[in-house]
């Protein structure tokens, strides 16, 4: 539980709080991201170029954040993203992050990496989708599918930005290359129990897509889609929704800032699909924007990981309420109502020095 002397009024107080509680190692895997880390600042601040400009005597007094959500209902336009590992922020790991998920009524997007079992991770109600790095044998790539189905996981969520990983360098720097004795990924035993590492198969192409849409009935969402011309592929080859993501800038540093790269995915896409967005993710406001901006939801991935960190299932909680307190407000005071009100009229660019 959170200490009574500790403020968290924001995000950034959240990430304080975890700070103090981690390990400087297991943080710097949390926080950092790939080279220069140029692409996780990106993300911030792009939304820091975008300026909202509201609207007047709209009569916001009745204000209504939910959403569906590939025939999912959503208490707001806010999910969790696919994070690795959240055992190193706390003993309980996914399944606390899993709770508070279904006590705010969102989705949890239980990543492939994560260190309690996707069934452990269910069990306790709310709507999960699974997160997929597709793998080089097929056979296990299904066996990992028909478990997250029969968990109960209601979308598949694909990975795509991933060919290979990602150069974290401090990582690299604190010699951070293995989870601690007593942590595994536990969605990674196959039949026999016999744990295999993930990996990134960089013979990954579209043929592995169809190849996926044809095995499951879940929805496919593609994750880490920048290029609008990839998103133009995702509709063809039969996908559900595209996440314009670049991995909180963990993969390629010097990629394009999510928020900058979404507004040409939304036109490419042409409403025939949900779009979704991550990436710095701070405020309420930033929510406002990219819903303005085109996307249907946000999501978000190192503000919980430090609410788990600073306060196990209650701190993710914590995260997931600021977040919707505070979109409420910023709906109210830009003059709407819901998230469908917003539109790209609302929000101008403009760089400042
Ligand atoms: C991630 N991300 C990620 N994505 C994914 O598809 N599978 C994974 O296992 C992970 N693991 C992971 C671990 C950590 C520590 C971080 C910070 C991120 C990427 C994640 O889903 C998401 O794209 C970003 O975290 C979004 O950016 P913000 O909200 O962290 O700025």
């Amino acid at each position: 539980m959170f200490a009574l002397d500790e403020v968290r009024l924001n995000l950034a107080d959240v990430a304080a709080g975890a700070r103090r509680r981690l390990d400087p190692v297991h943080w710097d895997f949390f926080a950092g991201g790939a080279g220069e880390e140029r692409t996780v600042r990106a993300n911030e601040e792009a939304f820091t170029r975008r300026w909202v400009v509201p609207r007047i005597l709209r009569a916001v007094g009745e204000r209504d954040l939910r959403i569906s959500l590939l025939g999912s209902p959503v208490s707001m336009p806010v999910l969790i993203a696919p994070t690795a590992f959240h055992r190193l922020a706390h003993p309980e790991g996914e399944v606390a992050t899993a709770r508070a998920a279904a006590g705010a009524g969102t989705i949890m997007v239980i990543s492939m990496a994560a260190t309690r079992s996707v069934e452990e991770i269910t069990a306790g109600g709310g709507v999960h989708w699974f997160q997929l790095y597709p793998q080089s044998d097929l056979g296990f790539t299904s066996s990992l599918v028909r478990r997250a189905e029969a968990a109960g996981c209601r979308a598949l969520v694909v990975t795509v930005d991933s060919p290979v990983f990602g150069r974290r360098e401090r990582d690299l720097r604190h010699g951070f290359v293995d989870l601690p004795p007593g942590l595994v990924c536990e969605n990674m035993r196959d039949a026999s129990g016999q744990l295999r590492d993930i990996e990134m198969d960089a013979g990954l192409d579209w043929r592995r897509i169809s190849w996926l849409r044809g095995l499951t009935t879940l929805p496919i969402l593609l994750k880490g889609v920048l290029h609008p011309a990839d998103a133009r592929l995702a509709v063809e080859h039969g996908v559900d929704g595209v996440l314009v993501s670049n991995h909180g800038g963990r993969q390629l540093d010097q990629v394009i800032a999510t928020l900058d790269a979404l507004p040409a995915i939304v036109e490419a896409v042409g409403g025939r699909l949900p779009v979704l967005v991550d990436g710095g993710i701070r405020r309420g406001t930033d929510v406002l924007v990219a819903l303005a901006l085109g996307a249907t939801a946000v999501l978000v991935g190192r503000p919980v990981l430090w609410g788990l960190a600073a306060g196990g299932a209650a701190g993710v909680r914590h995260v997931l309420d600021l977040l919707r307190a505070d979109l409420d407000r910023a709906l109210a005071l830009a003059g709407a109502t819901r998230p469908g009100d917003l539109s790209a009229d609302l929000v101008a660019t403009v760089a400042r020095a």
